[in-house]
């Protein structure tokens, strides 16, 4: 099988990176020879870290995973999965809810690129309620993220948080 059939894009905001997304990651990179965590840069939802941050702690939490690599990417998503030889786009789904808007996306892509699949992978169970959204209001209030999150992540949230309350 030539190699760009086992390479697929994991894009996503990744802001910031949970225990549900790693095990996907994980996961992923079992099965397919290589995995791009792919963030997106200039985000509409307003990130709470930067590009370089999110990437940062993706790599740190990936790091024992020799096949999974970290980028970030603007535009098009077909654009920048072509542009890498991709043919594959990874995708999570916690629950029915997640299914409406990712059937949507994969339907635009593909109709933005024939050449592009995208592989939906159910979340682990114990991970079936984990967002970054959540996971950012929770210690935002102080709450413990600490079994939600790598551990550099947990540590970055706090910092964040204390940042922002003082400036
Ligand atoms: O983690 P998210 O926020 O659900 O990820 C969404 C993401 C980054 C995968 C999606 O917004 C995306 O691919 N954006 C790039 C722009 C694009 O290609 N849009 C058309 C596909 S609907």
């Amino acid at each position: 099988m030539p190699a760009s059939e086992q390479l697929a894009i994991y894009p996503g905001s990744f802001d910031p990176i949970t225990n549900g997304h790693l095990d996907l990651i994980r996961r992923a990179a079992k099965i397919l020879n290589h995995v791009v965590v792919a963030t997106l840069r200039h985000d509409t939802k307003d990130p709470l870290f930067t590009a370089e941050e999110r990437m940062e702690m993706i790599s740190q939490a990936t790091a024992d995973l020799p096949n999974v690599s970290v980028d970030s990417f603007d535009g098009l998503l077909v654009d920048y999965a072509r542009g890498h030889g991709a043919r594959l786009i990874l995708r999570g789904i916690r629950a029915v809810s997640d299914y409406e808007y990712e059937l949507q996306m994969a339907l635009m892509n593909r109709q933005l690129s024939t050449e592009l699949e995208t592989i939906f992978i159910p979340a682990s169970e114990q991970y079936s309620y984990l967002s970054s959204r959540i996971v950012k209001e929770v210690s935002r209030l102080g709450g413990d993220v600490s079994s939600l999150v790598p551990a550099s992540v947990s540590a970055r949230l706090i910092e964040k948080h204390s940042n922002l309350s003082v400036g």
